[in-house]
């Protein structure tokens, strides 16, 4: 399967390793507007093939990009140490403007995945950029911040975060919402899973697992300038869902209009994604703050979405 990348620095360049590592794509296209980097990029992930799967690493523009599946967006500028994520919308809102036209004649059919944040906001601009159907754009969204969920809580617990089932949903941002209600651990309830295993999930510690989801972009920006590696393997964990029609569930950004009782715009809920995109959205049960909490992410995306006429 042939996959395209579009911006190489910490993020792109992180999937495009990722996807080497785990052999995702038979053939990488990497464009930047910076091409040079790009070229470096390619050069030094082509050296890592030989360790991961046969994969055609190549630095190319827009029409090389032609017969891509899958393109991720991976384009524009990232958080400065403090900022939002929200913060980032204007600059990359342009920079999107000029990568769709380009994009757009070279790779109509492709599968459009949005890394840039806001993400939620850039796959907004994407899905009406591109024309494609809801389907067809797919926002990494909150995919990253699950995974820090189910990772703190299987630390708490002692167990792999692969056997803990808990989703974040909403912004990927301050106002994500971390869902306590419906977790679960090797398939009890966790704070059942917590009592059996007298690991109380007091309410410290759920403040404690709570910051270290919410602010970890900070620390680690705070720490290192960005984060991508986290990320990096979501974005490959996407392609690969989409290169082998996995009908997984993942939390993902995306846009639905038949979602009573929610702003009408892109944040994330758990989606099923296969080779086509997004097949279904799904909406958790929720206890009544986590879903006030879901209804007031979804309503600061779209008051942020209005402040540019999304
Ligand atoms: C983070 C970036 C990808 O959450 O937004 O680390």
């Amino acid at each position: 399967m042939k996959v395209g990348i579009i911006g190489t620095g910490f993020v792109g360049s992180s999937a495009a390793y990722a996807i080497v590592l785990r052999g995702v794509a038979s053939e990488l296209v990497l464009v930047d507007a910076r091409p040079e980097l790009a070229r470096a990029q390619a050069e030094d992930i082509l050296h890592a093939v030989p360790f991961g799967s046969p994969v055609r690493v190549m630095a190319g523009d827009y029409a090389d990009l032609a017969g891509a599946r899958v393109v991720v967006l991976a384009c524009g500028v990232n958080q400065q140490p403090g900022e939002t994520r929200l913060q980032l919308l204007e600059r990359n809102a342009a920079v999107f403007q000029d990568v769709m036209g380009r994009l757009r004649p070279h790779a109509p059919g492709a599968i459009l995945v949005v890394a840039s944040n806001p993400v939620d906001l850039m796959t907004q601009i994407v899905l009406r950029l591109s024309g494609l159907p809801p389907d067809r754009v797919v926002g990494s969204g909150t995919i990253l911040d699950t995974a820090r969920f189910r990772t703190l809580l299987g630390e708490h617990l002692g167990i792999a975060p692969q056997s803990v089932h808990a989703y974040v949903l909403g912004e990927h941002g301050d106002s994500e919402v971390l869902v306590w209600s419906s977790a679960r651990a090797g398939g009890v309830p966790l704070e059942t899973f917590a009592r059996q295993t007298g690991r109380a999930l007091t309410p410290e510690v759920k403040a404690r697992v709570d910051d270290g989801v919410r602010r970890a972009a900070y620390r680690i920006i705070e720490g290192k300038r960005a984060s991508y590696y986290g990320i990096g393997a979501g974005l490959a964990r996407i392609v690969k869902a989409i290169r082998d029609d996995e009908r997984v569930v993942l939390t993902l950004s995306g846009f639905d209009g038949n979602l009573s009782g929610f702003a009408p715009v892109c944040f994330s809920l758990p989606r099923v994604l296969g080779a086509d995109g997004i097949r279904t959205t799904l909406v958790p049960p929720l206890d009544r703050s986590e879903k006030s909490a879901l209804r007031r992410s979804a309503e600061i995306l779209y008051e942020a979405a209005r402040s540019l006429s999304l």
